[in-house]
């Protein structure tokens, strides 16, 4: 595989490749992947996600942000914030406005210059055990840590909680979201494996990272975002009440079996056949002589198109809306990122939505687009192809 993000040149050969291999812990339940290439390769100034590409996120964002200050004991009058992984400060913004004192950090300088513009105060950097004794030299420990699509990408789990784990006021939370392992098993969403995500976690995994920390969970909930993530909220043990929600889902992972491989297994059968059903499609489309295009070239749509086989003789286009993307091409595979303006010039006969956790925000805005008359291929939790 090429790392998910390299929208780049057309220079594949040159193109640096791993091997995308995963695993299942049969201790703790983690799945993992086995190869990250380095953080510094994927995570720099050249990091073409923005979170405020999507209005939908960052009403989401938004809406996580007054969640942890719900949750946060009555004791508390005053509180500070921390976010790991601020990307360009959607969440933090919210703090800005209500002149909350917070810090954002992020490894890629150029999302943290948009954290800036928007008056967020936030630094570059790798988050860290090590990181955290540098905030602790300047900031007071924080009420509120957020990290949104973040804990997946760090290799170093146990360093990033001892990390926490420092920063964390006595009566603090820590509030995380990532994609959850329940929804990939239950999609077939194997898109959401890729260079970046190092893990996919339940609350069977992350439990056992936590009581080496003396954190525990204390309310989770389920998200529609990224296709299907999973919030967990943590506090110090014995600090907050264990809230039903623990309890219940954690069941639902035993009742799915995910305490033994069986799930697992049963997955990577389900992917080659998801691999062949879509490959078979776009060869019957490709000898109807129909003209197929991608709608956003998401970092998922890098793992479907390697895995699967898919090149710029089956799909001859991705539009996107982000301009950093738009003249590159796919990772590994070479297709043509455009913009969603030429997309709708061409009128394609079938698109598919590589963004296919968006789908309710692309579907309204391409209503009264020419999009709409084109056929669309959605990819999870079926293969299915549908007019919006
Ligand atoms: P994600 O699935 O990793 O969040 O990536 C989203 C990508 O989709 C990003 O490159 C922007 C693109 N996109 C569009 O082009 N149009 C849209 O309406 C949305 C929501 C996303």
């Amino acid at each position: 595989m090429p790392l998910a993000n390299n929208f780049a040149g057309l220079d594949l050969a040159r193109e640096k490749i791993y091997e995308l291999k995963i695993h299942i812990c049969t201790n703790c339940w983690l799945f993992q992947i086995e190869n990250q290439p380095s953080a510094s390769s994927m995570f720099n100034e050249r990091y073409p996600f923005f979170t405020g590409s999507s209005k939908y996120m960052v009403e989401h964002f938004r809406g996580m942000a007054d969640y942890g200050v719900s949750l946060l004991s009555k004791e508390i009058v005053k509180f500070n914030v921390l976010e790991i992984g601020c990307n360009d400060g959607s969440l933090l913004e919210k703090f800005v406005l209500k002149e909350i004192p917070h810090l954002g950090i992020d490894p890629s300088s150029n999302v943290v210059e948009r954290a800036l513009k928007k008056g967020c105060t936030a630094q570059v950097g790798f988050f860290s055990e090590n990181f955290s004794h540098q905030i602790l030299q300047k900031y007071n420990k924080f009420n509120l840590i957020f990290a949104a699509n973040v804990v997946c990408h760090i290799n170093n789990i146990k360093d990033f909680f001892s990390g926490v784990s420092n920063l964390l006021a006595e009566n603090g939370l820590f509030i995380f979201e990532e994609p959850y392992m329940l929804d990939v098993l239950e999609k077939v969403s194997y898109d959401q494996i890729y260079d970046e995500h190092v893990f996919l976690f339940s609350i069977l995994s992350i439990k056992n990272i936590l009581k080496e920390f003396n954190l525990q969970l204390i309310k989770v909930s389920r998200q529609s975002t990224h296709g299907g993530s999973l919030r967990y909220v943590v506090a110090r043990n014995g600090e907050y009440e264990i809230d039903k929600s623990v309890y219940e889902l954690e069941q639902v992972e035993k009742d799915y079996l995910m305490d033994s491989v069986d799930p697992y297994v049963e997955f990577a059968r389900k992917c080659e056949k998801r691999r062949k059903e879509l490959t078979d499609l776009l060869l019957k489309l490709q000898s109807e002589g129909k003209r197929v295009y991608g709608y956003a070239a998401t970092s998922k749509s890098t793992t479907i198109l390697n895995y699967c086989g898919i090149d710029d003789n089956l799909v001859l286009g991705i539009g996107d809306s982000t301009p950093e993307k738009q003249g590159t091409f796919t990772p590994g595979t070479g297709i043509p990122v455009i913009s969603i303006e030429e997309l709708r010039e061409i009128e394609p006969d079938y698109i598919i939505l590589f963004a296919w956790n968006h789908f309710n925000e692309i579907a309204i805005k391409e209503q009264t687009s020419p999009l709409k008359q084109s056929r669309w291929i959605l990819l999870a939790p079926e293969i299915e192809v549908i007019s919006i």
